[in-house]
């Protein structure tokens, strides 16, 4: 279903960071070609080289990083893409992309692709309801971009609430829902 798919990864700098290795590797066995747009603050917590075997593809980090700019390597990606999945998201992309914000690879590429863009969200409970995140949301939403829920459960940080990154079938299940119906 998968099968010569292009999807995008967004990865921010939550906690979190370590699932998408195992999303990757389950989009990448059905079939799908992964590109993946890492923020710098990402690679804090997982390294582009996990990323890249996993995914078999370049990790893009930098707006700047390439020496040559045959191809501007935002609107490529944006092209490409059938679909962009950013997991997990944090309270920052989310507020930079409702605030039209393109100040790194990930938040312009967003700006850049006319597809189905999903937010993964992950955070502290805290985070999650604040009221500025939950009006970036709904403004979000309301521009058609799409979002799988966090969950209730024990934070790394701690805490109990909701916040959890939803579980990765839930994830890939709303990808392949979304793919189909664009189909
Ligand atoms: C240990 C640690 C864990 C973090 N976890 C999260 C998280 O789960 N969700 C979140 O929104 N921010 C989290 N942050 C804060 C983000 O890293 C910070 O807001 C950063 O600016 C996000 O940048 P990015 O969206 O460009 O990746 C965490 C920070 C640290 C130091």
């Amino acid at each position: 279903m998968l099968k010569d798919k292009n999807i995008l990864i967004g990865v921010t700098g939550g906690i979190a960071c370590y699932k998408v290795c195992e999303i990757i590797s389950i989009l990448k066995r059905e079939g799908a070609n992964v590109d993946v747009i890492m923020t710098k603050n990402a690679t804090e917590f997982i390294t582009p080289l996990t990323i890249e075997t996993l995914s078999k593809n370049k990790v893009v980090v930098d707006m700047f990083g390439e020496k040559d700019y045959v191809e501007v390597e935002h609107i490529s990606l944006a092209q490409k893409a059938d679909l962009t999945l950013v997991v997990p998201a944090t309270a920052n992309i989310i507020g930079k992309v409702a605030n039209g914000i393109a100040d790194d690879m990930l938040s312009t590429t967003i700006m850049a692709t006319p597809k189905p863009v999903v937010f993964a969200p992950a955070m502290n409970n805290e985070m999650y309801n604040n009221p500025i995140v939950q009006d970036n949301i709904q403004k979000l939403r309301r521009y058609g971009y799409e979002f799988v829920e966090p969950v209730v459960g024990n934070l790394a940080c701690g805490y109990q609430g909701v916040g959890k990154l939803a579980k990765k079938e839930i994830i890939i299940e709303f990808v392949k829902r979304l793919l189909e119906e664009e189909k």
